[in-house]
């Protein structure tokens, strides 16, 4: 089983090597500006890099998490601006600490793949680390996506998102869905939250 979904995920980098950095992840840095002093930066569930190398191009110090080791060894084998400072972590994101202050949580595409409970309790952690102007940026999944009810996976309906960013400026907040098909090349119908949020205020716990 664990085999399968590795094998799984290392076709997916396969298939989405050379892809340039998610919107969101572009649009989160620009609003953030240059990156600042020592300020640290984080991706959860970063695959193979596509989101890291630009994070790391900006100057930023990054820490990036994924659970399958073939990810961060195959982060590790791209090009990398001269002196950066990258943490590569092999973990869940559920289980990884996020360090108080972080500037920039990203999880394109990744955040969803964890139990309804994990994503809530990772949501609250990361409202809490992040400091007022922090953002976070990355996709979340609607009830009507075609994968709706699988095991081990997180869908929220736009209020229930909405509710979730309570506290935020929302500086792209993109509700999509459509047909399509899968990087892998199978049917699906897509309902996906793209999102930046800026943290406006010591938010409330939820
Ligand atoms: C759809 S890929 C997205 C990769 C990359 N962020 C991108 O935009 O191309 C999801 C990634 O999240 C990782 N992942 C899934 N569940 C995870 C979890 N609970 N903790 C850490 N990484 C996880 C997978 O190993 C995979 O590399």
């Amino acid at each position: 089983m664990t085999e399968d979904r590795s094998a799984g995920w290392a076709a997916y980098y396969d298939k989405l090597r050379d892809r340039p950095p998610r919107r969101t992840l572009l649009t989160a840095l620009d609003r953030l500006g240059p990156a600042s002093g020592d300020s640290v930066v984080i991706d959860l569930g970063c695959g193979d890099g596509r989101d890291v190398v630009e994070m790391l191009r900006r100057g930023w110090r990054v820490i990036a998490v994924d659970a399958e080791p073939e990810a961060l060894k195959r982060l590790q084998t791209r090009t990398f601006p001269a002196g950066c400072d990258l943490t590569p972590i092999v973990a869940r994101f559920e289980d990884v600490p996020l360090p108080l202050g972080v500037k920039l949580v990203n999880s394109s595409f990744a955040m969803p793949l964890c139990e309804p409970d994990a994503f809530r309790r990772l949501w609250q952690r990361i409202r809490e680390a992040l400091p007022v102007d922090g953002r976070f940026s990355g996709q979340w999944y609607g009830p009507r996506d075609s994968w709706s009810g699988r095991p081990g996976m997180t869908f929220v309906s736009r209020d229930e998102a909405l509710a979730l960013l309570d506290g935020f400026d929302l500086e792209m907040f993109e509700e999509e869905e459509a047909d399509g098909v899968t990087p892998r090349g199978n049917a699906k119908h897509w309902h996906i939250f793209h999102i930046v949020a800026r943290k406006r205020e010591d938010t409330p716990r939820q």
